[in-house]
Parts: C-alpha cells; structure tokens; sequence
C-alpha cells in the first residue's frame, strides 16, 4: 500500500495535521491503537490560544468551537486568602483565550476527516515504522480486523504522545533529552455543576495548588495538586470536595458541588527531545515533548507543531527540503518558551513537600509582584494567550 504521508497516532496533532494536509491536497493514512470512543472520551486539555482559534478557523473546523466554546480575557490568582484578576484583554491590547475541550477538538477532527474521506485505522496494534533514513519510510500496523499492513510513504510523522513508538525508533545517541519531574500530580475531575466562576482560578494554598476550570455553563473541571503516588481510590468525591473548599475558601464567596463525571490522576513533568527529525521521521506534539498543564499549553504546542509541519511536508513532496530542514528548530523556539513558562507557573503555584518557609516566602512575594506590577501582569498575559505565528 502506498500513503503520501502515514501517522502514527489520532490525537490533536495527528489528526490536524492529516486534515491540513488533505487541503493541500496530501493523502494520509492515520493509525491510532485505542477506539475511536476512547479517543473521543479522553478528558484532557481546555484552554486554546488565540493562534490555536484562529488555525482552526482558518482551517474549516471551528462550527462547534464557535458555537461552544467560551471566550475569557484573563484569569484568577488566588493566594495568602485573596483573589487577583489578571486581565488579560487589558494587558495585552486586547488577546484572549477559549475554553472549549479537547474531546469536542478531537470529536471535530474526526468527523471532519471520516466526512472528507480520510482513512484513520482506530484499534490497531503493533505499529512500527522502518527504512526511516530511505526517501520510502515504512509504517506497519495490524487493523481491527487482525490484518496486517505495510504503508510506504513519502514521510512518516509520530504523533503518539509520550509513550507512543515513534521516538523510539530514532537512535537514542541522536536525541538530546532534557526532563524534569516534579514531586506532585494533579487530581482532576469533571464535575455536573455549574462553574463558581466566570474565570479559571489558579490558587495557591498551603495544602497545595487547585485550579477551578470549566467545560460550559453546566459543567466544571477542577484539579488538586496530589502526592505523585496517591491512588484515585483513596479520594471519594466528599475527600476532593472538603479539599477543593479548603483551598478556594473565599469569604463571601461559595464552591458549588456537585457529582464527578469522571476522575483521574496525571503526573507532572516537562520533557524536550531534539531534534524533532529523523530522516524522514517528523514528531509533533506530546511525541516530542510535554509540559505540566499548569500553563496550558501542551494542546496549543501540538497545534503549533503541525501548523509548522504541513506546508514543510508539502514541500519535501514536491522536492525542497528547506522547511522540512528547519522544522525541528522553528517549532523548538516556541517549544521551551511554552517550557519555561509552564515551569514558572507550576513553581510559583504549587507547594513542594517538604519546602522549607524561604521557599514560601518566595514564592507568595513572586505572586504579589505578578498582581501588583503591570509589566509582570503583562509577561504572564503574554505567555498565557499565546505566541505569534501559528502557520496553517
Ligand atoms: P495525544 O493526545 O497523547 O495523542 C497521541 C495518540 O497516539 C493517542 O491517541 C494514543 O492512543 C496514540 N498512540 C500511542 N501509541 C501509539 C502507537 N504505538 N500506535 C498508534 N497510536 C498510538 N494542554 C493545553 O494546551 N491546555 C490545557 O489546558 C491542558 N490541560 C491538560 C490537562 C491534563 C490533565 C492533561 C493530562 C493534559 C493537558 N494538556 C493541556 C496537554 C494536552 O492534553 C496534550 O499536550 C495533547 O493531548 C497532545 O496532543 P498529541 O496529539 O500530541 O498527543
Ligand atoms: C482544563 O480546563 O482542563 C485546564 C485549564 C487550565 C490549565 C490546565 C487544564 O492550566
């Protein structure tokens, strides 16, 4: 079988990019190991940049994103028993962010691509890639039906999150890594109740960080920093929700409750590999690199990732490799931009056990500068709503 292009993997980034290069007139075959329902039912990221909006208008995808998604001009930061508004629309002429799910982006892509055409093999098994160093790269895989395939392709990209193949398959003394694991997780769960608030509250508590999130006007997300080795059994909804209250206590102002849709535990880390290329092997998105959520931006650098990537492949195809050469670096700059800064606000917001009162300190005096300073206000609107050139 031949594929002008074979993806490794139906997340964001896979899925985008085979729909952005069907514009451009490339074909693709995706190749995902989870159920189609699966993939549709990951609860995950929530918050797009204005780049990432704008790519998937630009794109044709955002019928349900314009309809449901909720536009916010800044968020909450909570701590020391008071809560700050960083207005982000104020700050930075005007830049916003939209919450609207990553489920709903990914139900959107597939519809999209099933309705145009696309082939995505949910359910397959025993992926590989081979020959990646030849001008024909080879994806395998068994479908659904226990088939087995072999796809030649033109270039093949790994877009299956961190413990997909794809990086495996690049000799590891060609990778540089730089990775970091933080002493904590996040307990998440989505909630049947209406948000307490209008915008995403970051709070800092002795007890640790809670965000307060949201999924639309009758359901909310909230997260609690948890011990890295806690189990989601030690936590029925009446322990998450005494937890939830402690941390956003507020006077004057209430936690609505309400019963757990879905819960679950995810541990923290950043992690950069370089570079993003391998002959004719391309990564993109959590494939490549991962960030704490605390910044938001895991979805948004997956986006980023193919936006560079798909007017570099249709390139390659037709002969010049210059943008193919310089994808990995382009997308690496804004890579440990979204590094450093989900690094800065998962340290400034979380409590590390075991922290001695200094590190306390420091970290309430970085929050009061961050509030109480325009130009450090205006650093985090700038990093939160997102980074220019975002190509499609
Ligand atoms: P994935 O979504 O991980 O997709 C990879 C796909 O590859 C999966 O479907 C997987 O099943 C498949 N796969 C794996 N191995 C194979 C194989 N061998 N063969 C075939 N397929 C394979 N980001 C934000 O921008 N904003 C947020 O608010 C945010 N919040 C988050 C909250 C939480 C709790 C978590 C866990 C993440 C959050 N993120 C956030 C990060 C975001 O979800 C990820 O960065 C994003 O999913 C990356 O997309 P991806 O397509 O690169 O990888
Ligand atoms: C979410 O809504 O899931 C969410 C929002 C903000 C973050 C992380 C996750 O920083």
């Amino acid at each position: 079988m031949r594929a002008e292009v074979g993806i490794v993997g139906a997340g964001p980034a896979g899925l985008l990019l085979s729909h952005l290069l069907a514009l451009r007139g490339i074909d693709s075959v995706v190749v995902e190991i989870r159920s189609r329902a699966y993939c549709e039912a990951r609860q995950r990221a929530g918050v797009l940049e204005e780049g990432t909006v704008r790519l998937l208008r630009e794109a044709g995808l955002a019928g349900r994103l314009d309809r449901l998604g909720i536009e916010h001009g800044g968020i909450y930061l909570q701590f020391a028993g008071e809560r700050h508004h960083i207005d982000f629309r104020a700050l930075t002429g005007g830049r916003t962010v939209t919450v609207y799910a990553q489920t709903e982006i990914v139900k959107d892509l597939i519809a999209q691509r099933l309705a145009d055409g696309g082939v995505v093999h949910f359910s397959a098994s025993d992926t590989s890639v081979d020959h990646l160093t030849s001008d024909r790269p080879v994806l395998r895989f068994t479908d659904a039906g226990g088939a087995r395939h072999e796809i030649s392709c033109d270039a093949i990209v790994g877009c299956d999150g961190f413990h997909g193949i794809s990086r495996a398959a690049i000799p590891v003394d060609l990778l540089t890594v730089r990775q970091r694991e933080y002493p904590y997780a996040w307990l998440g769960i989505l909630a049947d109740v209406p948000p307490s608030t209008d915008e995403l509250i970051y709070a800092h508590h002795r007890r640790g960080f809670a965000l307060h999130s949201l999924r639309s006007p009758s359901v909310s997300r909230l997260y609690l920093q948890v011990d890295p080795d806690e189990s989601i059994e030690q936590w029925p909804d009446t322990r998450i929700w005494d937890e939830l209250q402690r941390r956003f206590e507020l006077p004057g102002w209430e936690l609505k409750e309400g019963p757990a849709l879905d819960k679950g535990i995810t541990a923290m880390r950043s992690f950069v590999s370089a570079p993003m290329r391998y002959g004719r092997l391309f990564l993109a998105g959590d494939a490549a690199h991962i960030v704490p959520p605390t910044g938001a931006k895991g979805l948004n650098l997956a986006v980023a990732d193919v936006a560079v990537l798909a007017p570099a492949l249709a390139a390659l195809l037709t002969g010049d490799e210059r943008l193919a050469d310089a994808y990995s670096a382009t997308c690496l700059n804004r890579v440990w931009r979204s590094t450093h800064f989900s690094w800065w606000m998962t340290t400034m917001l979380h409590r590390t056990p075991g922290a001695d009162e200094m590190e306390a300190e420091l970290q309430l005096s970085q929050l009061r500068y961050v509030t109480s300073s325009r130009a450090a206000a205006t650093s985090l609107a700038e990093n939160y709503t997102g980074y220019s050139d975002v190509r499609g």
